[in-house]
């Protein structure tokens, strides 16, 4: 008999979890204006919220933590960062910062002027509203596959050329770079193949432009490459991560994802001249040059986690878990975006609830029933997060509105995707009897979602 597949690691210390009743649920998510970021964390027993900060270090992170140097400037801790780095990627120059989106902002400040066009596939929020605050113009060319949810192929994260080739053909001058997305979160964490990475290149060659990788969960990316991609089934993960920024000029990073660590980000980059830039706005911005925004035991367990987690066996262990719950709503007929992605499951509310019309938000009233049924808290990624048009201020319909479930990294087990799986069933059951959705009574301008105050109808 086979043996089946199990997790890479075993569990040294628990965190216990609260399960609440029904009712308790149905008064806190009232209490919270029906917006699941407004809950508190003990109100939820599941929590799908976000894969970003979420995950559970190994024992030998925060051993590395023990010993972390605090040092100002010339921190041990920092120099052993930055050799990991550099042996995973590449890149020769590492700035730190406090996260993600502190990346987006040292470089950007240094290489986004007003009226420059940023091409990518699906910029993340953060990474448009830093190319939008400049009054600049982040122009998506992901490949139109990402639009259908049940459409089954390998990577549909990629860039599509044409669409970045036109971009450049007419308008090449006011390009500062090229920024892919490895894995694509905003289309359901779909990846980018190898060959679509080449592609990019050769494009960018052409035009003398340069490439810069959104990396947050640039290890899936790798895995899906290995396990899709022709010529990679024998490769290392850490072999197919250096295939993959050769052909780029420097990243972003967010550490929260695929750095298995709950705080961190930082840039690299194999240029001088983006270094130089860049290290302008880190000081004012983040801090000096061997610290950027994160303490020195952080940078210690940052540089374990990066090791740690491009070993096919961590990362393997990570995405099998994705996949054994999207099998699950296979199993119950549920959709999402197919085939399922690295960190999360993308629900396709307008699919469940589709006698909800748009107006009353399907797939927030799905994450509020989702909730109200187990405790489980996803997120809207759909009318809500898309905001209003700044012109006409009307809400945004035109994409997707998804429900997502985010898995944290090495927290839950399978038993709780199994209850997961089981609460979406249960709604999904009595899908029909839910027939009204949530009007908003109060908004911000910008990134409403995190403050909107709801009514259900
Ligand atoms: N890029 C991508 C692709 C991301 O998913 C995120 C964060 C960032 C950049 C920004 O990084 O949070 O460290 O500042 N995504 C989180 C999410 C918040 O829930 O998907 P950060």
């Amino acid at each position: 008999m086979e043996l089946p597949f199990a997790e890479s690691w075993k569990i040294k210390m628990v965190e216990p979890l609260r399960k609440s009743t029904r009712e308790e649920r149905e008064q806190w998510i009232k209490e919270a204006d029906y917006n699941l970021f407004q809950l508190k964390s003990d109100q939820v027993y599941i929590d799908c919220l976000t894969d970003s900060g979420t995950g559970a270090m190994s024992d030998r992170q925060w051993a590395a933590m023990m010993m972390g140097d605090e040092s100002y400037a010339g921190s041990a801790s920092f120099f052993q960062l930055k050799e990991t780095i550099t042996k995973i990627t590449g890149f020769e120059y590492v700035i730190p910062t406090h996260q993600g989106r502190a990346a987006e902002n040292v470089l950007f400040s240094h290489l986004v002027k007003a009226g420059a066009i940023v091409p990518g596939n699906s910029h993340f929020d953060t990474t448009k509203g830093h190319i939008e605050s400049r009054k600049a113009f982040a122009v998506d060319c992901t490949v139109d596959e990402a639009k259908d949810t049940q459409l089954e192929v390998p990577f549909k994260g990629n860039v599509d050329p044409k669409k970045l080739e036109a971009v450049l053909a007419e308008k090449a001058e006011l390009v500062p770079f090229i920024i892919v997305t490895v894995t694509n979160n905003t289309a359901g964490g779909q990846p980018v193949s190898m060959q679509n990475l080449r592609e990019v290149r050769a494009i960018a060659d052409k035009y003398g432009k340069r490439v810069i990788f959104d990396s947050a969960r640039f290890v899936e990316n790798a895995y899906f490459i290995r396990t899709r991609e022709e010529g990679y089934a024998d490769k290392t993960i850490k072999e197919i991560c250096a295939e993959m920024f050769s052909y780029a000029d420097g990243m972003t990073m967010s550490s929260k994802k695929d750095g298995l660590v709950n705080m961190g980000g930082f840039i690299a980059t194999r240029h001088e001249d983006w270094y130089e830039g860049a290290k302008k706005f880190c000081i004012p911005f983040e801090g000096f040059l061997t610290y950027g925004g994160m303490n020195g035991r952080d940078m210690a367990a940052l540089a374990v986690g990066l090791d740690e987690n491009t070993e096919l066996e961590t990362i393997e262990t990570r995405i099998r878990q994705v996949q054994y719950l999207a099998a699950k709503l296979d199993e119950y007929g549920i959709p999402y975006q197919r085939p399922v992605g690295g960190h999360a499951i993308f629900v396709d509310a307008d699919k469940v609830l589709d006698q909800i019309p748009k107006e009353e938000f399907p797939a927030q009233t799905l994450a509020i029933e989702l909730y109200i049924e187990a405790g489980v808290r996803g997120c809207e990624i759909g009318y809500i997060l898309a905001d209003r048009d700044p012109v006409t201020r009307e809400n945004r319909f035109g994409g997707l509105d998804l429900l997502r479930l985010c898995i944290a990294r090495r927290v839950y087990t399978n038993n709780h995707m199994d209850v997961i799986a089981a609460a979406l069933k249960n709604v999904y059951d009595r899908r029909h009897e839910i027939t009204r959705g949530v009007k908003i009574v109060w908004e911000t301008e910008l990134m409403r979602h995190f403050t909107v105050k709801l009514e259900r109808l």
